[in-house]
């Protein structure tokens, strides 16, 4: 489905995010590991196994949908994975599908397979039930980008949510600014953002986006981060032809 013509101005807090369907996106999205998240996947695993962070941090994950594979970068590395959602339906959905995390959800196996492809997550799995551990160390509480602590969190990760919250660019700044911003000075991060879409549909409901690209996300990382790499990801069968994908990397400045 494209996105309306007439594009209105939604600013985040306007929108109903329970309205968002997890199920379905995971379904649209995640079924299957499509080759633009295997580039992402292999790209942030190599970063974060480099990072020296761990093995007894604490990592979070803003804005995780029904999307579990970037929280799981950071799992070898952290005893405690915090994943903040402002939708109520994402919050309910992660919570009822952690019940059975134990018995190891396999439609994350094949995106497992590619961490492990690298020695230190092929290590740490050894002997080791990852989606158990996940479910051992994953807290999932309801917030906002918005309204994060500052400081906090030794890593993290942040996946198509600054872009894709609202129209509005300064709420896309805020949103960067405020993820990287809640990590610790040192902390290892990595970002992926959609580029030049202008909204998108999930079971039939439109959400916001901002139309940025990879200038526009470097000037916002540098404000607040260092070490910033921005990768774009280019794929022959991409999720969305009209829209792209970029992969940013560095360490937060801290305050
Ligand atoms: C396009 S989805 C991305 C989901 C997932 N990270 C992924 O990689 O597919 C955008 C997500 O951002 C969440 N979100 C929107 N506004 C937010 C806010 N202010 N704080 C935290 N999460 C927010 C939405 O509920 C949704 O789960």
């Amino acid at each position: 489905m494209e996105p309306l013509a007439a594009l209105p101005a939604v600013r985040n807090d306007e929108l109903d995010w329970d309205r968002f369907n997890p199920g379905s996106y995971r379904a649209h999205n995640y079924r299957i590991l499509r080759d633009d998240d295997r580039q992402i996947v292999t790209r942030v695993r190599n970063f974060m196994a480099d990072s020296g962070v761990g093995p007894h941090a604490r990592g979070v994950d803003i804005g995780p949908g029904a999307n579990l594979y970037p929280s799981l970068a950071m799992l070898p590395f952290c005893d405690r994975l915090d994943l903040i959602e402002i939708s109520a339906a994402n919050v309910r959905w992660l919570r009822r599908q952690g019940r059975w995390w134990h018995r190891f959800d396999r439609r994350w196996n094949p995106f497992w397979a590619v961490y492990t492809e690298n020695a230190v997550y092929k290590d740490y799995a050894a002997g080791r039930k990852p989606m158990v551990e996940f479910g051992r160390k994953a807290v999932i509480s309801q917030g906002s980008v918005f309204r994060l602590p500052r400081a906090e969190w030794d890593m993290g990760t942040m996946f198509f949510v600054a872009c894709s919250l609202s129209t509005d660019l300064n709420e896309f700044h805020d949103a960067v600014h405020g993820f990287v911003g809640s990590l610790k000075p040192k902390a290892p991060f990595a970002a992926a953002f959609m580029t030049k879409s202008n909204g998108y549909y999930v079971a039939g409901q439109w959400f916001p986006a901002v139309p940025i690209d990879d200038v526009t996300v470097k000037r916002s990382l540098n404000d607040v981060a260092y070490d910033v790499r921005i990768d774009p990801i280019d794929s022959s069968d991409p999720l969305r032809p009209d829209v792209g994908m970029l992969l940013a990397t560095g360490r937060a400045q801290g305050t």
